[in-house]
């Protein structure tokens, strides 16, 4: 059967993805970012896993205002990714795995999330820069992908509760999975950031450290906020921490913290990383 080794989580800021093209990654402003990825990449070393559930959301590059799912599973064998606007470099294509995808989106209908899957998606900085700092010496990403698509985007949004039960049928899912694959949950995202309007450049230390510690042990306590909530204490484009609370809430173990880094700021973000372990 699959099974979770656990879940990285991490800001997807456009300009990491910048960084890594320069090389910048031992300049001053990037290394306390960087830098810290070695725990990461050690941790998954020890782990293995073959396949990565990748929980971000879309910027408008693949949906727009126009359509926008609250809930989106890919089901393609192969994602391709463009440059939605950020002067990024176009990445190699990412394996699918579209049986996998078929059996999560079986299993997440079954437990009554209305989906919209995806035979065919176009994948952005929020799904390539985690992956990219995960493996950042392969040529191309190692592990088969599936790309989990949340709103993040126009209101009304997923509210944390939502996201809680989603990310815990979506763990239940996996873990159905009749294939031995070890699989690894990527949440992207936040922390706290607003890249528009009045309060642009917002950030909440105080907010982010709290969420950072009861994601490991008490993530509940984190599904009370309201969408509103989120927004005013974490900005507008903050609310991406529902990504977060969907890979911590797929976890079904024991789970215990491996890592993490918290940095202010990159670009206009404060970026925060952590490896969270799962045991049976
Ligand atoms: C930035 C952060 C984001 O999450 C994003 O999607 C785009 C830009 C930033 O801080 O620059
Ligand atoms: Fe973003």
């Amino acid at each position: 059967m699959a099974r979770i080794v656990g879940a990285v989580t991490t800001s997807h800021v456009p300009a990491i993805g910048n960084a890594f093209a320069k090389g910048l990654q031992n300049e001053p402003y990037w290394k306390p970012f960087f830098g810290p990825w070695d725990r990461v990449h050690a941790w998954l070393d020890s782990v293995k896993p073959d396949a990565a559930v990748v929980v971000y959301n879309d910027h408008g590059l693949q949906f727009f205002l126009d359509k926008l799912p609250l809930f989106a599973v890919g089901a393609a064998a192969e994602y391709r990714n463009a440059d939605e606007g950020w002067g990024l470099p176009t990445l190699p294509p990412y394996r699918g795995d579209a049986g996998f995808s078929w059996h999560l989106i079986e299993s997440l209908a079954a437990d009554e999330f209305d989906l919209t899957t995806c035979q065919e998606m176009l994948v952005d900085h929020a799904f390539t820069v985690p992956l990219k700092l995960m493996w950042p010496h392969a040529a191309a990403c190692p592990v088969r992908t599936v790309p989990v698509a949340v709103n993040t985007i126009q209101h009304p949004l997923p509210s944390p509760a939502r996201c809680f039960k989603f990310g815990r049928a979506l763990g239940r899912a996996v873990e159905s999975y009749d294939e031995d694959l070890k699989v690894v949950v990527v949440g992207t995202g936040g922390l706290s950031h607003q890249l528009d309007g009045t309060r642009a450049g917002f950030i909440n230390r105080e907010f982010d450290l709290m969420c950072m510690e009861k994601i490991v042990d008490d993530p509940v306590a984190l599904t009370r906020y309201s969408i509103a909530e989120l927004v005013e204490l974490a900005g507008t484009q903050g609310v991406e921490f529902i990504n977060w609370l969907i890979a911590r809430a797929a976890l079904p173990g024991r789970v215990s913290k491996v890592h993490a880094n918290y940095h202010v700021p990159i670009s206009n973000t404060a970026s925060g990383v952590m490896v969270l372990e799962n045991r049976p």
